[in-house]
């Protein structure tokens, strides 16, 4: 076998054998087949797609390019969720120590940002001395402990797809359902999770733009979920906006700490309530009341105590971007578009995300929304506030946010949509 004639058969619309699939993707995963052979193997199956044959057994291969671990030593249930990602899309942080506090163990393994999209890990690298790589033996302590962990993947789980996934990000192949739902159900399967709800996210901010690509995505998703024994289930959620206020990695932990103390924007506790609800259903808890735990502060002390053990100082003071620029409002009006990806590119080309590879983050960079579609403003008013290290980049972020920010006469019609649009089980 050589990568070439895989390549081939993809770019010419063939459909991969099983045994083309396991062997590139192991040979990718030991080095044999170089980088620049995977990308071009991406893009054919970006472009020309992959059958539900194919995605099942890239799935496999992916599962079987590293370990499966192993949660059933644990006395309680387990339960995760996977977001396809979006732009201020920080529910991971509040939602794993929530439902820890409602009984269900939550090993949550995330990814770095992805495209315009920001990352949990990211994110949470913003706290002063937190670390999101643990060893098993490690993870599986903090599971034990405090209930929830959120942290990468380790080196031995589904290697392939972390070397994939890096290659997609600069190569301009992430928006492609096979290559989602293979990435993302090839970790939580070797997790090895008992339950798993998806937040297949859908709009201008997400890879999935509409409603019927994300719900292929999804029940493609809910398919190898199901069929290796893991109970999943599918949310489709709004992503034509950002979620919160903010959009960047330090800015969205404070955000995230504000829900946790029972504060927050509406938008973000609804769908940390919704998915919380899911899980803990899910995970067969259905009297949890997830509501309560956010209110009584239970969900909190479980945030505080993950932190800690994952050597983070909760009370720290969270990193401040050196240089702000505020968007003021031209016209008075009513705000009726704020466009997620406009403000999900903006946010990366401040510095909250990455261009190559290797590059670092900034961890005080991103946007600051000060309203949302619907919101009358007037005249001068703070729409958005960029905030970077690197105040060159202004010029070119206001240039991502170009038509994406839009003041109507105050009667204009702005769409807005529920939180919350199908559920796919
Ligand atoms: N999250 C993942 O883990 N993989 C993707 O491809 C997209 C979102």
């Amino acid at each position: 076998m050589d990568a070439i004639s895989v390549i081939r058969t993809k770019r010419d619309r063939g459909e991969l054998t099983p045994e083309q699939i396991d062997w590139v993707i192991d040979a990718y995963t030991r080095g044999e087949v170089a980088h620049e052979q995977m990308s071009s193997l991406a893009m054919a199956i970006f472009l020309n797609g992959m059958n539900r044959t194919e995605i099942a057994r890239w799935t496999a291969a992916m599962i079987a390019s590293g370990e499966r671990m192993d949660f059933s030593s644990l006395p309680r249930p387990t339960a995760d969720k996977h977001s396809t990602g979006g732009v201020g899309d920080k529910i991971t942080l509040p939602l794993a120590p929530l439902v820890a506090a409602c009984g269900a163990a939550v090993p949550q393994l995330s990814g770095r940002g992805l495209g315009h999209t920001g990352g949990t890990l990211d994110k949470l690298e913003a706290i002063p001395g937190w670390r999101a790589t643990l060893s098993n033996d490690e993870m599986l302590n903090v599971l034990r402990d405090v209930g929830s962990v959120i942290c990468a993947a380790g080196d031995g789980l589904a290697p392939a797809d972390k070397k994939l996934y890096a290659l997609r990000d600069v190569t301009g192949t992430v928006e492609s359902i096979p290559l989602i739902a293979s990435s993302i159900m090839s970790k939580k399967i070797a997790e090895g999770t008992g339950s798993l709800v998806l937040d297949v996210k859908v709009g201008s901010g997400a890879f999935m733009k509409d409603l019927d690509n994300a719900r292929e995505l999804a029940s493609t998703m809910v398919e190898l979920g199901t069929d290796h024994g893991v109970r999943t289930v599918a949310l489709l959620t709004d992503m034509a906006t950002p979620l919160g206020l903010t959009a960047g990695n330090a800015l969205e932990v404070r955000e995230s700490v504000e829900v946790l103390a029972g504060g927050g924007p509406q938008d973000v506790v609804e769908l940390t309530l919704a998915l919380a609800r899911e899980m803990l259903d899910a995970a067969g808890l259905k009297d949890a009341d997830p509501a309560k735990a956010l209110a009584d502060g239970s969900a909190m002390d479980h945030w505080r105590r993950m932190i800690a053990a994952q050597g983070g100082d909760p009370d720290a003071a969270l990193p401040v971007a050196r240089e702000q620029h505020v968007v003021t409002a031209a016209s008075s009006g009513t705000l009726t578009t704020l466009d997620a990806y406009a403000v999900g590119l903006a946010a990366w080309r401040l510095g909250a995300g990455r261009a190559r590879r290797e590059d670092p983050v900034q961890a005080g960079a991103g946007v600051e929304l000060h309203a949302k579609p619907g919101d009358t403003v007037t005249a001068g008013q703070p729409l958005l506030t960029l905030h970077t290290d690197t105040p060159e980049k202004f010029a070119y972020a206001l240039e991502a946010l170009d038509g994406g920010v839009l003041v109507g006469p105050e009667d204009a019609a702005f769409a807005t949509n529920p939180v919350v649009l199908e559920r796919i089980a």
